[in-house]
């Protein structure tokens, strides 16, 4: 799978642009603030209907102008894929495919899977367990659909069950069946999720490990475990064990909303022991390990949007995983630099196919 071409009409800095890309290597170079981030961005609206950075929508669109629209054309098992995103202020957001439009926008989710690497990431590491659960849900969501309806559903039930919580409001007359009626609903759901989730992360470590080993060989020893309160009893068991507690707290204390990945460096947490490289290392390893992933339960190499990868790596690291994804094994990928003759020195080593975009404030040239 690969985007062929991308067009642009008022998002965010960019009035009008359009470009061929390369199936393989697409690098998009220029000084800070030109828009190099906003293009990786653009890709990832096309893949997933939604900005990597920025949930509401209508902030992408240029200042003071009404609208915006995103377009690209996909080549997808050899077959042409028109995809068409729309956002307008004060309207709901248009999305289609080959000039038809989606009925749920989740239908489109998995069709074109994307793994973005960014800053960003970072607060995978240092934030709290809510941003690793959206990983999870962000990968699992790609290659499985019931994943993705189960988490729509467990949110509305949590919601449901949370406002009855509140509604109590520390009375002891209150409806116990109605309680049990959201208990034993919110389980079906919930032990699902949990069971992928746990499936998903054990998968993961054995390739999220030998590509840390493949950027950094033999220097650190790196693990990664989901924690859940499933794990060791029943979802419904617990609901009902935690009924009062939820009763005075006004909300649902268990659940997969719960749910975390502890990440470790050595044996220690990440957060508190690893150096900013060695956090960098780790997130790019799992990304890459995401990758895997989804292309195997796919089958089609997912794009690869590499932003900002090389800050904060020494030039070892930096080569290292250049050449881990200018291998055949990966496809079509995006990466953004500001230092260009950098960028072609190391690409000029790599044996694959590239292509440089140079971007200033007025312009994108094809060089
Ligand atoms: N809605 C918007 N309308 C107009 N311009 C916007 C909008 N949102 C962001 N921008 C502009 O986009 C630019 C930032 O673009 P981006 O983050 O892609 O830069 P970059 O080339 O990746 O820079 P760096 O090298 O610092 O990462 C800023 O100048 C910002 O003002
Ligand atoms: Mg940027």
């Amino acid at each position: 799978m690969n985007l062929e071409s991308l067009s642009l009409l008022n998002f965010k800095n960019f009035n009008q642009v359009e470009m061929e890309l390369s199936p393989r290597i697409n690098c998009f170079v220029g000084d800070n603030g030109v828009g190099k981030t906003n293009i990786l961005d653009a890709i990832h609206y096309l893949c997933l209907c939604k900005s990597y950075f920025n949930p509401i929508d209508t902030q992408n669109i240029t200042h003071d102008e009404e609208f915006s629209v995103i377009q690209g054309e996909f080549l997808l098992g050899g077959i042409k894929n028109e995809i068409y995103c729309s956002i307008q202020r004060n309207k709901n957001k248009v999305f289609k495919r080959n000039k038809k439009e989606y009925e749920r926008l989740a239908h489109h989710i998995g069709l074109l899977p994307v793994v973005m690497i960014s800053p960003e990431d970072s607060v995978l590491i240092t934030e709290g367990s809510d941003e690793r659960r959206k990983f999870l849900n962000s990968v699992i969501s790609q290659y499985d659909k019931v994943y993705l309806d189960d988490n729509i559903a467990y949110n509305k039930l949590l919601a449901q069950r949370n406002k009855f919580l509140k509604d109590i409001q520390g009375s002891r007359h209150f409806d116990r069946d109605m309680l049990q009626v959201y208990n034993e609903k919110i389980v079906i759901p919930g032990n699902r999720i949990h069971h992928i989730r746990m499936e998903f992360t054990k998968k993961l470590v054995p390739i999220f490990r030998s590509y840390y080993n493949n950027i950094a060989p033999g220097v650190e020893e790196v693990d990664l475990k989901y924690q859940s309160q499933l794990e060791k009893s029943d979802f419904l068991e617990l609901l009902i064990q935690t009924v009062e507690k939820d009763i005075i707290m006004q909300y649902t204390t268990t659940g997969i909303h719960k749910d975390d990945i502890i990440l470790k460096l050595n044996g220690h947490h990440m957060k508190k022991t690893a150096s900013q490289g060695q956090q960098k290392t780790f997130l790019v390893a799992l990304k890459l390990a995401q990758f895997d992933f989804i292309r195997e339960m796919n089958n089609v190499r997912p794009i690869l949007l590499l932003d900002d990868v090389f800050d904060k790596f020494d030039e070892s690291r930096v080569r290292q995983i250049i050449k881990i994804v200018t291998d055949s094994h990966f496809g079509q990928i995006f990466i953004t630099h500001t230092d260009e003759q950098k960028m072609r020195s190391i690409l000029n080593d790599m044996n694959a196919e590239f292509k440089i975009f140079r971007i200033t404030h007025k312009d994108i040239l094809n060089i």
